[in-house]
């Protein structure tokens, strides 16, 4: 599918469907564009008919059997006072969605004249190309996914083409990530998940570095061997580098919780824990590759980034960990695993150490990590923590300029009360209460003090059940845009 920006009115293009935003208000002045296509007063009185009101997300097909445009889709934009980019992203998916099944041509016309017309291009290329994503690589004859061959903005000038260039480096990216989660846990194993580094080093001339079980024993990472011991798949530790040509002015590391399943461990999950759900328990490492797979294309000046994903399996078998297993990381800090089903913060424990000690400004880690996130945030909002102003303000304008939502949350240090262990300098989990923040304050517990460190809990916002904004139901690949926006400012 080819997306681009077209100087043409809708009255001069000719093609298969024609998307019309249209804000709450007078109706009448702006079905004015279609007059020319077809009847605007016909239209106007259908409407009435239908009872339709052009409120954000509401849509209408309107087929026309003309020989120049086949079918148009109105879409609702809302009150004219609350149009943002957001909105806009959001009405794009739902006429990129109400597209699929046709093919040949479609065009796009959103009155978008108050805002600056390359965020409109990019808001809207990102949205169509990621809302009518579809994975069928799991079916053995695949029925057809139709969708529009090329898209065109209507409206736009000439200046906002440019941007076009960086849609499909981000949106690989993203769909990257939407595959690597989506894939079932006897596909996407620790070892595949380091095939698929190895791939991408090659492809983009990033560093690969990958650590087996003995290497790891020798960094000393036992806080997340302790987690791959119960499984019969090996661990495999990533590392890729991307090295700018030129000065390198700044160096960040992204580092993500790669469980490519978490049964729980013998604190197994039951009853309504989603157990079946939990291969996207590397949603966070799926973020990191995607990023890296785009980042890799797009090529930040003067700025160095490390991925970084400790990943394994958390399984039950007769050398798996015993809850109340004591263990010790890679800076020396013991650990008493007092449940076995908070396995991510323990390979995470490890992957930030290996991280400071590459000397960075600055870390950014992702993880599917708590339930209790997404208690409080739901699954459209994903927490921040951080022990550093300036970060936290960089993440959360990186996210909010792709419309991915990011919420900051509070590094109560009185909690860290909460995982004092009898035997051990600290247990791995602390009480029910606040459990998002517990998990949050273990981390910092592995970050040298001096590196600027932000974590994002994804756990609600990796994984869509039913359609929602840009993404379809499934694997979203939160994150990678953020992440991309956030290396992209560095330089
Ligand atoms: N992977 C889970 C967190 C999770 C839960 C992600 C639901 C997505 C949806 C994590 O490893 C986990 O099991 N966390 C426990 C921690 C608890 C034992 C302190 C949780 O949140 O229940
Ligand atoms: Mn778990
Ligand atoms: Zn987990």
């Amino acid at each position: 599918m080819q997306i681009s920006i077209n100087q043409e009115t809708p009255q001069g293009w000719s093609g298969s469907t024609l998307a019309i935003g249209l804000l709450e208000g007078d109706i009448t002045a702006q079905l004015g564009i279609l007059s020319g296509i077809c009847n605007p007063q016909l239209i106007e009185k259908y409407l009435k008919e239908k009872e339709f009101s052009p409120t954000l997300g509401e849509s209408v097909k309107l087929t026309l059997l003309e020989k120049n445009i086949q079918q148009i889709l109105l879409i609702g934009l809302g009150k004219p006072e609350e149009f943002s980019i957001n909105s806009l992203r959001e009405a794009t998916a739902i006429a990129s969605r109400a597209s699929i099944g046709s093919e040949g041509k479609m065009a796009f016309h959103f009155p978008c004249n108050n805002f600056d017309s390359s965020c409109v291009a990019k808001a809207m290329a990102e949205s169509i190309r990621l809302s009518i994503f579809k994975d069928l690589r799991f079916q053995s004859d695949p029925k057809s996914h139709k969708v529009p061959q090329s898209i065109e903005l209507l409206g736009l000038p000439e200046s906002a083409k440019s941007i076009l260039d960086l849609i499909d480096p981000i949106c690989s990216g993203v769909e990257l990530a939407r595959e690597l989660v989506g894939a079932p846990p006897n596909d996407l194993t620790p070892s595949s998940l380091a095939n698929e580094a190895l791939k991408l080093s090659e492809q983009y001339n990033l560093e690969c570095k990958i650590l087996n079980r003995a290497e790891c024993e020798k960094e000393g990472m036992g806080a997340y061997l302790a987690v791959s011991q119960g499984s019969d798949l090996e661990p495999k530790f990533i590392h890729l580098t991307y090295k700018p040509n030129g000065e390198i002015k700044r160096r960040i590391a992204m580092v993500g919780k790669g469980l490519t399943f978490d049964s729980g461990g013998y604190n197994l999950k039951v009853g309504a824990s989603q157990i079946e759900m939990m291969k996207y328990d590397m949603g966070g490492s799926a973020a990191v590759i995607g990023a890296a797979r785009a980042l890799g294309e797009m090529c930040p000046a003067n700025t160095e980034i490390h991925f970084i994903v400790a990943s394994c399996e958390n399984m039950v078998n007769g050398s798996a960990v015993h809850p109340g297993d004591i263990v010790k990381a890679s800076n020396g800090t013991t650990i008493e695993i007092n449940n076995t089903d908070a396995e991510g913060r323990l390979t995470l424990a490890d992957a930030l150490v290996y991280a400071c000690k590459l000397n960075p400004d600055s870390i950014v880690d992702l993880a599917t990590l708590t339930g209790a996130c997404v208690i409080a945030l739901g699954e459209e909002i994903a927490g921040l923590w951080s022990n550093n102003d300036q970060l936290a303000d960089e993440l959360q304008k990186a996210s909010s300029d792709c419309g991915e939502n990011l919420w900051r949350m509070p590094l109560q240090k009185s909690y860290k009360e909460g995982l004092k262990s009898m035997l051990a300098d600290i247990k791995n989990t602390g009480p029910r209460s606040g459990g998002s923040i517990t998990a949050a304050l273990f981390l910092n517990e592995f970050i040298n003090k001096k590196v600027a460190w932000a974590h994002i809990d994804i756990a609600g916002t990796c994984w869509a059940d039913k359609d929602r904004g840009l993404d379809p139901a499934g694997a979203t690949g939160y994150g990678v845009r953020t992440l991309i926006n956030w290396a992209m400012s560095q330089g």
